[in-house]
């Protein structure tokens, strides 16, 4: 397979959430570029909309003109989240700031996904929060006026800080968040620059009482878990080599760049700039001769949705690889440790399951069967990747389910892979 070609790959995705739900808080007009249009982010404007918010039909530039931070309205039905985790967590914490009750919804996936770890923040800030038996969705919110609050999360995770961040945020509470491993910022990051008074260091985020949302413009940089495909790609191909332009290389982000380079690849970075308060630059990568390799627990959070992607990638790689201390991959849209390696197995890959993660060993054998994706988006474009490979054949039973994140994920794989 030869790589060749120029992509810029779709808007992030966790950075296009936050720049819907702050331009709605921000009192006066935010103007938002390169959105990523995906059935992900149409969930949190769907749910925003659904609270009150003015959020127009998303393209590739248009505006929001926001009610501030008490306009979150009474909605007339359940939120319906989607498959979005995201959406569901974050708007968890400004629908628990806002004197309303609300019931959010998702699809069976979702459904699925652990609730308490942001129902036990908000509930001690003064929320009321109802979960099912199994601690997923339905989960239903009294919010009103909330407490301050320190909180020692037990997870690592940017959707549990955020939801506390803006449950703060939007009931004019002080907050302090600490993480046992450092999480994407993008949340500090963006109410940084919307004149929010918060301060972020290496043990945890904190954001004072009384902080105000000045709106602002966003120019969304391309998302690094979707380039993170591409990357893969050009990694495992025979010869060629492929530019992604535009990719935010935010430092809690590029965990899986900087493993790929571990691997031995060669990715250049060029034309590193700083574009809407992030890092962004472009990335040059050609085929390499891979090695396998560990990864633990530290390193999980900043390339946590690129673990199945690296778990194929480690079929093409000289020796053993090794993620631990990623037992947060079993409550992702699917179990992705069980997933990732039941299918790495059905398609004559040699690979285990560990409690906190997976152990994949190389091999230069052909890799052929059909992949069982469970909905999961991230699954289908990993082993999408691994079926361009030499010498693979792998059918995927659910193609359709990456307009959660990528929509145009396909066509984009056809235009610059070629056999
Ligand atoms: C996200 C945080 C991560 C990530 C998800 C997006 C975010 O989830 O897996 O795709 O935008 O904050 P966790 O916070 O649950 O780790």
């Amino acid at each position: 397979m030869n790589v060749s070609g120029t992509l810029r790959v779709p808007g992030d995705k966790s950075i296009s959430h936050r720049s819907l739900i702050f331009a709605a808080l921000a009192e006066g007009e935010s103007r938002i570029t390169g959105i990523l249009q995906s059935a992900d982010v149409d969930s949190t404007a769907a749910v925003l909309r659904a609270l009150g918010a003015r959020i127009p039909d998303l393209s590739a530039d248009f505006t929001v003109v926001g009610r501030g931070l008490r306009g979150i309205q009474q909605p007339a039905h359940d939120l319906d989240c989607g498959n979005s985790g995201t959406t569901t967590r974050l708007m968890s914490g400004v629908v628990a700031a806002s004197p309303i009750q609300a019931t959010f919804v998702g699809d069976a996936s979702l459904n699925r996904r652990p609730m308490g770890r942001v129902a036990r923040p908000l509930e001690a800030m003064g929320a009321r929060v109802e979960l099912p038996p199994h601690g997923g969705l339905p989960m239903t919110i009294r919010g009103g006026t909330l407490h301050n609050i320190v909180w020692h999360s037990e997870v690592a995770s940017a959707q549990v800080k955020s939801a506390i961040l803006l449950a703060a945020l939007v009931s004019g509470a002080g907050a302090r968040v600490l993480e046992p491993n450092k999480t994407r910022d993008h949340t500090e990051r963006m109410l940084e620059a919307r004149g929010a008074n918060v301060r972020a260091g290496d043990d945890g985020v904190t954001l004072e009482a009384g902080s105000s949302l000045a709106a602002l413009d966003t120019a969304v940089p391309g998302d690094p878990s979707s380039a993170a495909f591409f990357a893969g790609l050009a990694a495992i191909a025979d010869s060629g080599e492929l530019r992604l332009d535009g990719v935010c290389v935010n430092a809690t982000r590029i965990g899986f760049i900087e493993h790929l380079r571990r691997m031995g690849v060669t990715i250049l970075e060029e034309d590193r700039r700083i574009e809407g308060g992030e890092w962004v630059a472009d990335l040059v990568i050609a085929p390499g001769a891979l090695r396998g390799g560990s990864v633990a627990e530290r390193d999980v959070p900043s390339m946590v949705d690129e673990l199945p992607l690296l778990a194929c990638l480690a079929t093409r790689a000289i020796g053993e690889t090794v993620i631990t201390g990623a037992s947060e991959l079993r409550v992702k849209e699917s179990d992705r440790i069980a997933a990732t390696v039941a299918n790495l197995r059905a398609i004559g890959a040699t690979a285990d399951e560990l409690p906190d993660g997976m152990r994949v060993e190389g091999s230069t054998r052909p890799l052929r069967g059909r992949v069982v994706t469970h909905g999961d988006h991230r699954l289908a474009m990993a082993f999408g990747i691994l079926g361009t490979a030499s010498g693979n054949s792998i059918e995927i039973d659910d193609r359709d389910c990456v307009t959660v994140s990528y929509p145009g994920f396909w066509r984009d794989l056809a235009r610059v892979a070629s056999a």
